[in-house]
């Protein structure tokens, strides 16, 4: 196989109906040294059965192989009084090592609770209108009217199920922008996660409002004067929302093996959090963390993690600073710290049915609804920012997260069986880093 390397034959017209050996061969000549084992190494990582393949390359375009992740999980999480061992698809070391931990520590204190908070999904219709605004707000429960009407035969199932469209406003947007309004449209999608069903339903609004005001005596004659900008689900889903906590007297929090009492660790833990509320610096950083846990199940249950993400973040920001997303209260000797999470995720419909391990996960979880996930998703986040924050007050995390990351560094530099296990023992009370492992290695 001739291995090309010029700019020219690195750019290709019909890619995408090559087959897909036919991509991996063109990808391994023109961008890889060594082409056949790239080829065979990719390829090593196709599903052996080739019902199984169909399926994952029917979630993407252009596949030409997986890309393997770790799949853990965290045991001992009692939420509301009942046991989970919480599915974990994440990357980085200890994060779920430190799931684990906070997990078993809350169990002896009375686990988690949680409390949902509200269901609600917001899709948008934005438009430009011209035909004056009284008229526009005098014939606005008309169109309403209309518009749920029009969308009935989408709306059924979701009507049966219990849920559908909730309400349609109207918002005014002209000071800022000439002639701007939005339908501001609220939905209960159940189980699922709903962007398909309220796009499909805020496309019909978009299609029946320009009818609406084309065939309506009173606007007919400017319907020229109504340009539908975009029909799209909003991200930002603050009545979506579950709050997860735990609680107990500072005097159970115990010494946590670390130098520090019961009430100095509260102090510091209190003040850690009102650090990242004040300081959109830290802020940003206490939140990763909290999404280390919360990406790992979104991942892990086959939910979107980038909508997760982008609404965490507007929510964190909503009141005009970003902020930590957790929140800590000493009152009366007791510990409090709590999440208020939006979560608008699915446990029907989309790639959660489809793809194989994401069933796995929710079978582990005992088949939840929308809201039991909601809880498991939003407890594992505070697990995660629990632990972070216990570590970063005591031991700092370097040394739990280098633990775990020694092995990583033990299979870069191609350690063998009986060196790796003789480094963790070597490494069990000293300073890890790649160096000290080159050189334990090399000794
Ligand atoms: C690392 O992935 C996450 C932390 O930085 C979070 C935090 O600082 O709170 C440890």
């Amino acid at each position: 196989m001739d291995h090309k390397t010029t700019n020219e034959q690195k750019i290709i017209s019909g890619f995408s109906k090559l087959s897909k050996v036919g991509k991996l061969k063109w990808l391994a000549e023109n961008f890889f040294k060594d082409p056949q084992s790239t080829i065979e190494e990719l390829r090593s990582y196709w599903h052996s059965d080739d019902d199984q393949q169909k399926i994952l390359d029917g979630f993407s375009e252009n596949t030409i192989s997986n890309f393997p992740m770790p799949f853990g999980v965290a045991p001992n999480f009692l939420i509301d009084g009942k046991p989970y061992a919480v599915p974990m698809v994440i990357e980085e070391s200890s994060v779920v090592a430190a799931a684990s931990m906070a997990a078993k520590y809350w169990m002896s204190r009375g686990g988690f609770k949680t409390t949902i908070l509200g269901t609600i999904k917001i899709g948008q219709v934005h438009f430009k209108w011209f035909g004056g605004k009284e008229l526009f707000i005098k014939i606005f429960p008309q169109i309403k009217a209309d518009l749920i009407q029009e969308a009935k035969s989408i709306t059924a199932n979701m009507d049966k199920r219990g849920g559908g469209i909730l309400d349609i406003e109207l918002l005014d947007f002209t000071e800022k922008e000439d002639g701007l309004y939005q339908l501001r449209c609220s939905f209960e999608t159940c189980d699922s996660m709903g962007a398909n069903f309220i796009n499909s339903v805020l496309e019909q609004f978009g299609k029946s409002l320009q009818t609406f005001i084309f065939n309506h005596p009173s606007t007919s004659a400017q319907s020229n004067q109504l340009m539908v900008i975009m029909c799209i689900l909003s991200n930002f889903t603050p009545d979506c929302l579950v709050r997860a906590e735990v609680s107990c007297p500072i005097s159970e929090l115990g010494t946590m093996g670390f130098d520090l009492d019961a009430e100095a660790f509260a102090y510091k833990f209190w003040t850690a959090i009102r650090i990242a509320e004040i300081d959109p610096y830290r802020a940003t950083t206490h939140n990763k963390g909290i999404f280390n846990g919360i990406d790992a199940v979104v991942l892990a249950t086959g939910n979107d993690f980038r909508a997760i993400e982008a609404c965490g973040h507007a929510y964190a920001a909503k009141d005009g600073q970003y902020k930590s997303l957790s929140h800590c209260s000493i009152e009366d000797d007791v510990f409090r710290f709590w999440i208020d999470m939006p979560l608008a995720v699915g446990t029907v419909g989309g790639l959660t049915n489809l793809h194989p391990i994401a069933k796995k996960s929710l079978e582990l979880l005992g088949n939840p609804t929308a809201e039991e996930l909601m809880k498991v998703i939003a407890v594992t986040g505070l697990a995660q920012n629990f632990a972070a924050i216990r570590s970063l007050i005591t031991t700092g995390i370097q040394s739990g997260h280098m633990k775990m990351h020694l092995v990583n560094i033990l299979h870069q530099l191609k350690a063998r069986d009986n060196e790796i296990e003789n480094a963790v023992e070597y490494f069990s009370d000293k300073v890890v880093s790649f160096s000290a492992v080159r050189d334990f290695l090399e000794a």
